[in-house]
């Protein structure tokens, strides 16, 4: 049996992706709807909202190992650049509501700098559209492998063996160059 993440880990995995559709889609078209009290009233509700789940959603995982579904041990290097990419995923969710939270202050204190405010939460919301495609694909490309990860966190389509073919066989080789570059760059031992 391989190790899986808990039944709670994937609940709060699967059903943030809805409540970042809807903060996604729901967006603010431009700074002047914000004169609605309503408007802003609901935007900093759902802003507040949004950040205590990442928040605890990042204390609930943190301690939890990276990739631990993984058949075999993988290499430090791997680690890194999973670990670095979770990072920059809730780097960006926690910067999303913050600088929401932020352009509300700051439009309602009308005290200048709000168009800064709105610069950095539109660099916030394009982070995370990099980052979480960077994770999806890194997903994807890890169950074409049949590295185990997929089976430890995704409910359907479950991974059967090792894919031993060998374009995975070369496609390893140049992982592993890249895995020693970042574990000689940036892990001391
Ligand atoms: C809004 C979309 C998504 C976000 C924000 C997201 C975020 C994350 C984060 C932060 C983790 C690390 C564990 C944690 O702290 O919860 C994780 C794990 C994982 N995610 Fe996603 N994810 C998204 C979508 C997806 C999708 C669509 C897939 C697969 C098709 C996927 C597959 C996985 C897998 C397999 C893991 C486990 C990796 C491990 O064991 O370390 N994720 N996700
Ligand atoms: C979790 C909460 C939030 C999410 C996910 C979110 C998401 C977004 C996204 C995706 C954009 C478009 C960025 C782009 O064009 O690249 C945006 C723009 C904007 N958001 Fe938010 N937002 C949130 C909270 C807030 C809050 C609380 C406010 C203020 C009360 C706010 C005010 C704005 C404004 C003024 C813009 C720019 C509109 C323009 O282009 O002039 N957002 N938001």
């Amino acid at each position: 049996m391989s190790n899986t993440h808990t039944f709670l880990a994937k609940l709060i995995h699967w059903t943030f992706i809805p409540l970042y559709a809807y903060g996604i889609f729901k967006q603010v078209d431009d700074l002047s709807q914000l004169e609605d009290p309503s408007l802003l009233n609901f935007e900093i509700l759902f802003a507040t909202v949004f950040l205590v789940i990442v928040l605890l959603r990042y204390f609930y995982m943190k301690d939890t190992p990276t990739l631990l579904g993984a058949h075999d041990e993988l290499p430090k290097g791997h680690l890194f650049i999973a670990k670095m990419v979770h990072r920059l995923v809730y780097f960006s969710l926690i910067m999303l509501p913050t600088t929401g939270l932020l352009i509300a202050g700051l439009f309602s204190l009308e005290t200048g700098g709000v168009e800064i405010a709105i610069s950095i939460h539109e660099f916030s919301a394009d982070l995370s559209y990099v980052v979480i495609a960077l994770h999806v694909g890194a997903t994807f490309y890890s169950r074409f492998k049949g590295e185990g990860l997929w089976n430890a966190m995704v409910p359907i389509w479950k991974e059967t063996e090792k894919n031993n073919s060998n374009l995975v066989s070369r496609l390893e080789v140049i992982e592993k160059k890249v895995y020693k570059e970042i574990e000689d760059k940036f892990i001391k031992e």
